[in-house]
């Protein structure tokens, strides 16, 4: 009997057909789920990879809620035009304590997983406040109410609780600091060496440009500062993560 004749068999009875797929699905299905279970992170670790600062998380939810990610994906791909354009690709490690990350695939405006550092705080400021100040040809909307109305203050602890409860490591100490921490990071004159501990590369600063007030705008730009500012790409190495 062929191999051809055998399979015959298989084909003209329907409940050996089933069986028979449900056999290879199980086997498949074994073979991809199996490893999952022994495996402690899926993610490469990146050296320089921290949760989000009180302030840095605060300025991540005005951008999730203005749905700024509408219009800017945070994902560089491993293509030659987009890492000319935008620097080294993104890394897993780089979205892995953002919930939910903020990828996406429409560009109308750039790609902003690495527009921290790129530009000062006055430009963002103008930026969010006129586009067309600082590019005239710009279609992206105004945000100048940011620079008015007052972050508020009340979620700060329960905010990295939530992110605690979904994987991100913030300690008992970040969590009883939070308030705090918040509050120095956008103060010039304050001690931020415990927020530093905490935070490295934390940027700080009055963001707005109005040292009187903690603003939603102090937060989106400390946030937009940040984005991509982590890992050190000088030592970095693509081959085995570190050099
Ligand atoms: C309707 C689409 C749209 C929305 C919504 C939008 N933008 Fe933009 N954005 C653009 C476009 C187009 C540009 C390019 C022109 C410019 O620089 O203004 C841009 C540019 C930028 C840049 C400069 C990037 C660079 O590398 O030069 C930043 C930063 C930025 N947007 C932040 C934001 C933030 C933060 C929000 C949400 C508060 C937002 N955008 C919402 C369309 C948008």
């Amino acid at each position: 009997m062929s191999i051809l004749d055998k399979h015959a068999i298989l084909e003209k009875n329907t409940s050996l057909l089933f069986l028979g797929s449900l056999l290879v699905v199980t086997i498949g299905g074994i073979v991809e789920i199996a490893p999952l279970f022994y495996l402690e992170n899926t993610i490469e670790k990146v050296e320089g990879m921290r949760p989000y600062s009180p302030l840095e998380l605060a300025g991540r939810n005005i951008y999730v809620r203005e749905g700024c990610y509408v219009c800017h994906s945070q994902m560089i791909r491993p293509f030659k035009d987009e890492v000319e354009r935008y620097g080294h690709y993104s890394l897993a490690a780089e979205s892995m304590y953002d919930h939910p990350f903020q990828w996406g695939s429409k560009r109308t405006g750039p790609d902003l997983a690495r527009v921290g550092d790129r530009y000062s705080n006055e430009w963002h400021v103008q930026h969010l406040i006129e586009p067309r100040d600082v590019v005239p040809e710009s279609i992206m909307p105004s945000y100048s109410y940011l620079k008015t109305t007052p972050l508020k203050l009340v979620d700060v602890t329960m905010d990295l609780k939530a992110n605690s409860l979904v994987g991100v490591p913030y300690t008992e100490e970040m969590l009883a600091q939070a308030p705090a921490d918040l509050a120095a990071q956008a103060d010039p004159n304050a001690d931020t060496s415990g927020l530093l501990e905490r935070y490295p590369k934390a940027k700080i600063g009055d963001f707005d440009g109005d040292p009187a007030k903690l603003t939603e705008m102090d937060a989106l730009v400390a946030y937009l500062q940040m984005l991509g500012t982590l890992v050190d790409f000088s030592t970095y190495d693509d081959a085995t993560g570190y050099r």
